[in-house]
């Protein structure tokens, strides 16, 4: 009876909104993400940055994270400094903000995600879940972030598949 348990606990944390799990819809490729400044990773990957070097898992690895605007401008100082995209980007830096990147991957706040377990502990590549980023100037979701395709991945590759894995219960 354990797991019943479980399934009526996350869905008590669930409360008020859904009684059962209904997958929302979600429509692949999404529309390009319009951001604050017009970042493009194929540039700066052609440029011999490496995704880690950039998003790189601070602490107990649950975020990726966007890089500090300070390593940015430790090029930017000096590279194109006549563009109007730099300049807003020198602003930020200027003012200590960070620039309000829109995300393009979100998980709602009841769900458990680490970066590093997937990343570091069972190496699984980045574009296993965010699609071929190297070769994107501008990004849009092209892989799942949908219960279903957590839970086939884990699986095939015997990772936990309980309620409890993903969603806390208590
Ligand atoms: C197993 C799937 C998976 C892998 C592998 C993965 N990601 Fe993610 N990533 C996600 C999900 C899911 C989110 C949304 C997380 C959220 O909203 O809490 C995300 C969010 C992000 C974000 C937004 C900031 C953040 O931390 O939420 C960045 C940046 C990112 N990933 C970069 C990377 C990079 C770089 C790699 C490889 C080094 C990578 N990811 C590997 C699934 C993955
Ligand atoms: C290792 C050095 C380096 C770092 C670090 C770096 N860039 Fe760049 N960036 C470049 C190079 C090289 C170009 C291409 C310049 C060209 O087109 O000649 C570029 C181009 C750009 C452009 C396009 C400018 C234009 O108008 O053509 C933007 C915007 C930009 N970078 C933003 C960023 C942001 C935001 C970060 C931090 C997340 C960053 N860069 C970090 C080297 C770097
Ligand atoms: C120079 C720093 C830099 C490098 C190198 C870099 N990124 Fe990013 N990444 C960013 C910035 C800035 C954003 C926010 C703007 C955007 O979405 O394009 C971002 C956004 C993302 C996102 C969207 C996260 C979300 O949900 O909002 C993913 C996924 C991602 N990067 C993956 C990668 C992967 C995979 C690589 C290596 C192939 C990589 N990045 C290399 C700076 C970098
Ligand atoms: C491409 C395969 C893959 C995808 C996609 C994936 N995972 Fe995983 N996940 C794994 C593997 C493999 C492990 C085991 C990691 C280890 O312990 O070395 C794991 C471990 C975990 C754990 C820790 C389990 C434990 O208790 O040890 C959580 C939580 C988790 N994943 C959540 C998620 C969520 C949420 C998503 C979807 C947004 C997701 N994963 C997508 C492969 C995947
Ligand atoms: C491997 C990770 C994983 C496992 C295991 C998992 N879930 Fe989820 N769950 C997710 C992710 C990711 C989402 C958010 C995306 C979505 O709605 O599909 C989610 C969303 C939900 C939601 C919707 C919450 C909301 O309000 O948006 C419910 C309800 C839910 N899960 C119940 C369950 C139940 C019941 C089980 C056990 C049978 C379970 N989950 C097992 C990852 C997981």
């Amino acid at each position: 009876m354990k797991p019943v348990i479980s399934i009526l606990m996350v869905c008590a944390l669930a409360a008020g909104q859904q009684k059962t799990y209904k997958p929302k819809e979600e429509k692949l490729p999404g529309a390009p993400v319009k951001q604050p400044i017009a970042y493009s990773h194929k540039t700066h990957i052609a440029a011999g940055l490496t995704c880690t070097g950039c998003h790189t898992m601070p602490g107990d690895g649950f975020a990726a994270t966007y890089p500090k605007e300070a390593f940015c401008m430790g090029c930017h100082q000096s590279i194109k400094t006549d563009s109007a995209e730099i300049q807003k980007l020198a602003q930020f830096s200027k003012d200590k903000k960070s620039v309000p990147w829109v995300k393009v991957y979100q998980l709602p706040d009841i769900v458990w995600f680490n970066h590093a377990l997937h990343v570091k502990d069972a190496k699984i590549g980045c574009g296993e879940c965010h699609g071929d980023v190297a070769q994107r100037d501008v990004l849009f979701q092209e892989k799942s972030a949908m219960m279903n395709s957590c839970m086939d991945c884990h699986a095939k590759r015997s990772a936990p598949n309980g309620c409890d894995t993903c969603h806390a219960t208590q």
